[in-house]
């Protein structure tokens, strides 16, 4: 389609993507599914090829790459293999996003680098038993003691938290202060009184890795502190922004894929004596499967430009991930229906990609918290002003 006219960067990016998942990440992505194998030797080979840190500065290493290279980069890897989009979606939008925007050279030279070459993964450890969707209720404690905090609690749901080398870490400093009381630190794996696991027996992305993390009086120097006293909150909300645009490129990358497996196999399976694509019993299905996700792809794509653009995309974040998680439960789930009982099997891939599509309705905000922040936009009689 040629509504938006790539640049030569945007197209060689996406051209890459699909070439590297196409030929290295298919042939294994059964096996690691079933295994919870969490590919880590791919992960090497997707930071040599600069895709761990796409959208950060050459100064650090990273590939200075535009918002949109990176989400066209996150549907072909998610058409494939949605478990390596999102433990490439956390490291790049989460943790290299929030340190290169609000981090010191300091802190950029020693942590950023090596994150952006994908010589060490990044965790963001937000989320804890009690503090999910709301995620103001943190019970982990960060103690000032002069020269250091001392970090006490657990986190649930943490992505790459085994094999992650660097936490982003969320903790209450001054519980008084409520929110404004929340500061955001870099937490180094191997210091003491740091235990992982368990490793969560997950229903799809089962190859990427999802953990509690318990802090016990963990010593954190105060320079490992991200930005400002009481910045963590909004730390948190403003990096999710653009998460969800990369969760959303992931959602699309659901749906895509499996409109493309459903399409071809429509096309060489036969039953009343014709490819089942003659009966518009399938074929209307796939013209809107089509249509949806035409209309999901825009809507991830705008996100994308006018983060590139600097304008606000709070909202549009919102809407392209909530719209784009849901045609990925839809999607996948039709594209299992029209492979009929080959659908429900692995090696057809569709049944993995519908358990996959479901958690893209879950983190990084659940479609119910894009919901929330959307109608709040409404009220504010904002939404669209803000959007063009
Ligand atoms: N950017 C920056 N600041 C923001 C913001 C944004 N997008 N949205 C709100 N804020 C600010 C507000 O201005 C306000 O600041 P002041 O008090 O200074 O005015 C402050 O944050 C609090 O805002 P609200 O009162 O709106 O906060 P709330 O608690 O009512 O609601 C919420 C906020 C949107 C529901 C938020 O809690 C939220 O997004 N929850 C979902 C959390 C989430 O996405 N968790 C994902 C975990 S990480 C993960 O899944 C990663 C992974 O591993 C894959």
């Amino acid at each position: 389609m040629d509504y938006f006219k790539l640049s030569e960067t945007q197209a060689g990016a996406r051209d890459m993507a699909r070439d590297f998942a196409q030929k290295i990440l298919l042939p294994g992505v059964i096996e690691r599914d079933r295994n919870m194998h969490f590919p880590r030797e791919l992960i090497r080979q997707m930071g040599d090829m600069g895709l761990m840190g796409m959208i950060v500065s050459g100064q650090y290493g990273g590939s200075g790459l535009d918002t949109l290279s990176y989400v066209l980069t996150l549907e072909e890897i998610s058409k494939i293999d949605a478990s390596a989009a999102v433990i490439l979606s956390v490291n790049n939008s989460l943790v290299c996003f929030g340190l290169e925007k609000y981090g010191t050279p300091e802190q950029k030279e020693k942590y950023l680098a090596p994150l952006a070459a994908g010589e060490w993964l990044g965790s963001f450890c937000l989320s804890e038993p009690e503090a999910g969707s709301d995620a103001m209720k943190q019970k982990t404690v960060a103690l000032d003691k002069g020269d250091h905090y001392e970090i006490s609690g657990i986190k649930n749901w943490i992505t790459n938290g085994f094999h992650s080398d660097i936490h982003l870490v969320f903790a209450q400093s001054d519980a008084a202060l409520g929110h404004k009381g929340i500061n955001v630190f870099i937490v180094e794996k191997s210091w003491p009184g740091i235990t992982i696991g368990p490793k969560e027996d997950k229903m799809g992305i089962r190859a990427s890795d999802t953990t509690s993390v318990q802090y016990d009086k963990v010593i954190v120097p105060r320079e490992n502190r991200l930005g400002p006293e009481g910045f963590g909150f909004t730390f948190a909300l403003s990096t999710l922004d653009g998460g969800r645009i990369g969760i959303a490129a992931q959602a699309l990358g659901l749906a895509a894929g499996a409109y493309d497996r459903a399409l071809r196999y429509s096309k060489e399976r036969e039953t009343f004596g014709k490819p089942i694509f003659e009966h518009q019993a399938v074929s209307f299905k796939l013209a809107d499967m089509a249509t949806e996700i035409e209309g999901v792809r825009l809507l991830v794509y705008r996100a994308a430009w006018l983060k590139d653009q600097g304008k606000d995309y709070t909202a549009a974040a919102s809407m392209a991930k909530y719209a784009a998680a849901e045609i990925a439960m839809k999607q996948t789930t039709q594209a299992v229906q029209i492979h009929g009982g080959n659908g429900y099997v692995r090696e057809y891939h569709v049944e993995r990609m519908m358990r996959d599509a479901k958690i893209t309705q879950i983190y990084e905000g659940t479609s119910e918290i894009q919901q929330l922040i959307l109608s709040r936009e409404l009220l504010k009689g904002n939404l669209y002003p803000s959007l063009y």
